[in-house]
């Protein structure tokens, strides 16, 4: 990489001249003058900010700190576009790149003399906290109604009537327990390292978990609804995976957490700890998700209901897909990555 490249003396002592040449690190090293003291040399760079999809220059920056992190050019080009508030824009190297991340910084990237960036417009955001408590509030809100029977649900002579059989009340608890996991987790476990995400992802994410939060509840809470078909043996072989499952996710998101230090964005591997729940760690990237399918199958044979089986499917589906790229994230990252290792399931996938 040319760290020359990209930059532009602005201001310096002597000057450039014969005395300009190379550093060890590989930057303009400028000579002192012999008479006079020299003054402390300044280099800027120059970045230019273009649209991404019509090459339109939307900014032009002129002295900017070799040593500015993206995070500050962001929050530089907001003054120009305050429509475009940091958490909203996505600089990258390349029109249709990567994102780069705020904490990269300047003098360290592969740019031109005149550092160009292009800008995409991420759209609305809105805070990961308030996602997710939206995202799990609502399923346990949603739940309680069926479980309670309210009125317009089973029709009037069921309204605020309650189940004779057990695994219905049991599902109730577990279901709730669930949800109030995840919202005390969001509140007081998880380090988040990205703030925001885009508002329209709350609509679609809403639809799905209080969709089928509805769909299950519907049919778990019904007044016709059978109890499974191998009765109590059946209810508490569920039960037990799914308090495993639920203490497994727990621990997991405990070990997570214990990676980060509070405030920074540090990813490490996470490796087992003295917490048997967490040595799924030696089989699987992702055994949080590992854990959450598990519960959800837990929850399956306990209710033997088919919407339930559903929701565990497309959880599997698509917690696999994000633990594929967890998994390649961490092979890319980390040389020393444990090679045993698979995404999700160990020795399968
Ligand atoms: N039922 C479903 O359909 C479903 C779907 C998805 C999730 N969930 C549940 O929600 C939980 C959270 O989901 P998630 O996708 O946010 O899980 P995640 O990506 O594994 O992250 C959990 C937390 O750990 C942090 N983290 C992850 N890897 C790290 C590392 N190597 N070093 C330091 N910190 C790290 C994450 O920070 P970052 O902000 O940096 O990622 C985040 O704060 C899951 O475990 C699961 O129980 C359920």
């Amino acid at each position: 990489m040319d760290l020359n490249m990209g930059m532009v003396a602005r201001e310096a002592g002597p000057g450039p001249g014969p005395g300009l040449g190379l550093g060890l690190n590989g930057l303009p090293r400028i000579a002192p003058a012999k008479t006079k003291k020299p003054k402390k040399a300044v280099l800027f760079f120059e970045v230019e900010i273009l649209d991404a999809k019509t090459r339109e220059k939307l900014c032009f920056l002129d002295k900017v700190e070799p040593h500015a992190t993206i995070a500050e050019i962001k929050n530089l080009f907001t003054k120009t576009h305050p429509q475009w508030y940091p958490a909203r824009q996505s600089l990258r190297l390349d029109p249709k790149g990567k994102s780069l991340k705020d904490e990269d910084v300047l003098q360290k990237l592969p740019v031109g003399t005149t550092a160009t960036l292009y800008f995409r417009d991420l759209g609305a955001q809105i805070s990961w906290v308030t996602v997710f408590l939206t995202e799990y509030a609502g399923p346990l809100f949603i739940y309680l109604l069926f479980y309670f029977r309210v009125p317009f649900i089973y029709g009037h002579k069921y309204d605020f009537t309650s189940s004779r059989h057990t695994v219905v009340h049991l599902a109730c608890i577990c279901h709730s327990f669930h949800y109030i996991k995840r919202l005390l987790e969001t509140l007081f476990v998880h380090r988040f390292s990205h703030g925001t995400m885009p508002l329209r992802n709350i609509f679609k994410n809403c639809t799905y978990y209080w969709g089928f939060a509805a769909w299950m509840a519907y049919y778990i809470n019904h007044p016709l609804y059978t109890p499974p078909t191998y009765g109590a043996q059946q209810v508490k072989l569920a039960l037990a995976i799914f308090v495993i499952c639920q203490l497994g996710n727990f621990s997991i998101h405990m070990a997570l957490r214990d990676l980060r230090p509070a405030g920074s964005k540090t990813r490490k591997i996470p490796y087992p700890t003295k917490n048997p729940f967490t040595w799924l760690f030696l089989l699987v990237s992702c055994p949080n998700y590992t854990y959450e399918v598990g519960s959800w199958i837990g929850f399956a044979i306990m209710t033997q209901c088919l919407p339930v089986a559903l929701f565990s499917l497309v959880g599997f589906t698509q917690m696999t897909i994000w633990a594929k790229g967890k998994h390649r994230s961490y092979l890319k990252e980390f040389r020393d990555y444990p090679p045993l290792r698979m995404p999700i399931i160990p020795f399968l996938l």
